[in-house]
């Protein structure tokens, strides 16, 4: 179900990210030409296709991996969303990213405060809103939304706990 995209998948994953828009990226149309740039330039180089029945139906792009916080990002194509198949991508790379890289102590993901469907799939997933930046996301209409932090811990992830952060610690 989730195999990464190999080298000559450059135009395949350019129809993907291009194929439709994306309301909750920052930039919510994707033009091909750009995608096979960065496909050049090594952007995609951790990108799994999420597949379903043979057919690609989303993108998990991991960035950061040398990093003790990698983040990610997670796109599933309009039609095949609310059947769990965000659930099992976050599930899976968490599964990967802590499994493959013992250095890895978090992973965070940062998302806008209305994308209610991410913001559930994370919590479903064992990641815990840890920051919220008050009109830090600008969107294409000229809009300032608020953005929202969460992360994983490494902890959290082998012990099956949920840690919370203690946000009630000043005077
Ligand atoms: C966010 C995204 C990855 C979720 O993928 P998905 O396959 O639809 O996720 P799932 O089916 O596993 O779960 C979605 C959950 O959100 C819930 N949900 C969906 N829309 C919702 C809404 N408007 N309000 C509240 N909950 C919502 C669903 O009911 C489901 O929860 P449930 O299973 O408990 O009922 C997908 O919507 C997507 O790719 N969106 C566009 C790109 C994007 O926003 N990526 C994240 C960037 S940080």
């Amino acid at each position: 179900m989730f195999r990464r995209v190999e080298a000559g998948e450059g135009e395949a994953l350019a129809d993907f990210l291009a194929g439709e828009p994306w309301p909750f990226h920052v930039h919510t149309a994707v033009e091909r030409a750009d995608v096979l740039e960065r496909v050049k330039a090594g952007y995609y180089d951790e990108t799994y296709w999420i597949e379903v029945a043979g057919e690609r139906a989303g993108i998990v792009r991991l960035f950061d991996l040398q990093d003790e916080t990698p983040m990610f990002d997670l796109r599933v194509s309009e039609r095949h969303r609310g059947r769990g198949l965000g659930r099992a991508a976050v599930r899976w790379l968490t599964d990967e990213v802590f499994g493959e890289h013992p250095h890895v102590e978090r992973i965070e993901a940062t998302t806008r405060q209305d994308n209610l469907a991410m913001r559930r799939v994370l919590k479903q997933c064992g990641y815990v809103k840890e920051a919220h930046y008050r009109r830090a996301w600008p969107d294409g209409d000229g809009r300032r939304l608020d953005s929202v932090g969460y992360a994983v811990i490494r902890h959290d992830w082998q012990t099956g706990e949920t840690t919370v952060p203690d946000f009630h610690d000043e005077d």
